[in-house]
């Protein structure tokens, strides 16, 4: 299986609860390295960007609303398969359908301020890498 990569945001619930760091012994537990990162607050602009593919659903005005709340911690990380491997170690989007040991069921508290968002996709994980890390910012390794 060849190197992959995907874009992890640490949401900003996550970010307040102070778990950067516990989060990201997770991401080198399982071999995930951090190939770029960055903390930032994003404006509406970038978050209703970020989300468009979801604009017609109910709940994107609150995810929107959300994700500027604070700042977040956004990630790329590199490894064998790991756009899958990422989405297991977040569990469920709704963390109380989350497996025990997952980045959400031990984080989030609901599914509005669920913790962690990981690309679903290697072609979603190329937009989105692309939408917040120029290609010279990203650090294979
Ligand atoms: S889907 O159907 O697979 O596209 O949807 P899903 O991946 O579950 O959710 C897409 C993103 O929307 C967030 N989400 C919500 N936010 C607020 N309220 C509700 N009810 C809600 N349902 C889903 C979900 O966390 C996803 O965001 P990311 O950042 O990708 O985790």
């Amino acid at each position: 299986m060849a190197l992959e990569r995907t874009l992890s945001i640490i949401k900003p619930d996550a970010v307040a609860k102070n778990v950067i760091g516990e989060i990201y012994s997770r991401f080198e537990k399982v071999g995930l390295k951090i190939a770029a990162a960055k903390m930032k607050q994003l404006s509406r602009a970038e978050a209703e960007g970020f989300y468009a593919v979801h604009r017609e659903r109910p709940f994107f005005n609150a995810l929107v609303e959300f994700m500027i709340s604070g700042p977040v911690m956004i990630q790329v990380l590199e490894g064998e398969n790991a756009v899958l491997k990422h989405r297991d170690l977040m569990g469920a989007t709704n963390p109380k359908e989350a497996a025990a040991g997952t980045i959400r069921a031990d984080f989030a508290d609901s599914i509005d301020a669920n913790a962690v968002h990981g690309s679903d996709a290697a072609e979603t994980a190329a937009f989105e890498i692309a939408y917040f890390f120029p290609s010279t910012d990203v650090y294979g390794r």
